[in-house]
């Protein structure tokens, strides 16, 4: 019987894009609006401003802007992309996913497309995990997005959470073929036993959407014990950049910069320090974007890359923490 060798670390990135949307919201349009001040969103958070989406834009629509800057990146074509992934807890409708429109929208023929749906801030690592292997069985170019439209679906009262988040897209194409960065190895992980940490529950069938539920705004209301999130964050982010340099040989003396899911800048300060990394070799965008969800990782690797924070011959190391809990990181060799 014949059989395949899965060549693992074949996947290269093709093309890096995002996109965030114009409107700005600061702290002090938060504290008009919540009992909160810019001093302790800055103390506690280093959040200063993030983006919000127009009334007019959906998440299909910052879909759309970021793979379409990859896709021009990569120099490729929507008929080029052969799977699509989209990371996403906000999705455009509940069913079908957000990959489905996006097909359309961007024109890629009938190939396959789903979403990696509830995995919170990890979506977009965890998927890097399943494009290469899609690449290695399939030999495809795959779309990966990590999408978030908080700002419309998040309670605007509730001060413990509200002023975290921030909307916006990041995209890359991975392929076999030639590209900017070739991705080394990812490591992902999940410890279902603290689902109750951080959770959005209502509209599942434990408790499905009903008038009273609209109206208590259970629908927007999301459970989080803050405390026990920057612990299991801290720990399984650096956890990741440990595992993923020791998978491929490599230690942290080695690594150009570490991109981390940007939730707070105390949370990054902390994974740096447990990594063994000083700051000047680590990115950071919270300030100006806040917590991203799963598109602050591509949002990040699309920021450094722009700026020039980047460089051919760099080692990368991408790592992400949300609810589940799920984590990965990502080593990519430019
Ligand atoms: O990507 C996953 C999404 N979630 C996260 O990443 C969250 C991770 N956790 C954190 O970032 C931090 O735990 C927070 C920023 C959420 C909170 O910081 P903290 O230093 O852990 O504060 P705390 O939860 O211990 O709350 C301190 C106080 C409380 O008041 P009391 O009980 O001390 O009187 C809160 O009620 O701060 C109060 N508080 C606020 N005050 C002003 C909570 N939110 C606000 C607010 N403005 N927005």
């Amino acid at each position: 019987m014949m059989s395949r060798r899965l060549e693992v670390g074949m996947a290269r990135i093709l093309g890096i894009g995002g996109y965030v949307p114009d409107k700005v919201m600061t702290n002090d349009d938060w504290a008009a609006i919540v009992d909160t001040t810019d001093e302790w969103i800055t103390t506690r958070t280093g959040i200063k401003e993030r983006r919000f989406a127009a009334e007019d834009e959906s998440t299909l629509d910052l879909c759309v802007h970021a793979a379409e800057r990859a896709l021009a990146d990569a120099g490729l074509a929507a008929t080029d992309v052969g799977e699509i992934i989209v990371a996403t807890d906000t999705p455009e409708v509940y069913m079908p996913d957000t990959a489905s429109f996006l097909q359309h929208r961007l024109g890629c023929d009938t190939v396959p497309a789903y979403d990696l749906g509830g995995s919170g801030c990890a979506g977009f690592v965890q998927a890097l995990d399943i494009a290469r292997s899609r690449i290695a069985f399939a030999d495809r170019k795959v779309l990966v997005i990590g999408v978030e439209l908080i700002s419309r679906l998040i309670s605007w009262q509730e001060r413990e959470t509200c002023v975290l988040f921030g909307d916006g897209a990041g995209a890359v194409v991975l392929g076999s073929g030639a590209g900017q960065a070739e991705l080394l190895d990812v490591v992902a992980g999940t410890d279902g036993s603290k689902t109750d940490i951080l959770t959005l529950v209502a509209g599942g069938t434990r408790m499905p959407f009903t008038i009273e539920t609209a109206r208590s705004g259970a629908h927007q209301h999301l459970e989080m014990n803050g405390r026990e999130v920057f612990k299991q964050a801290v720990h399984r982010m650096s956890g990741g950049v440990d595992d993923v340099l020791s998978r491929i040989g490599r230690t942290i003396d080695d690594v150009a910069l570490v991109i981390p899911h940007q939730a707070n800048k105390r949370i990054i300060d902390a994974v740096a320090k447990k990594a063994g990394i000083e700051l000047d070799r680590v990115f950071v965008n919270v300030q100006s974007f806040g917590n991203t969800g799963s598109a602050s990782v591509p949002l990040g690797l699309w920021q450094a890359r722009e700026a020039n924070r980047i460089a051919e011959g760099d080692l990368v190391v991408l790592t992400a923490f949300g609810a589940g809990f799920h984590w990965a990181a990502a080593a990519l060799q430019f």
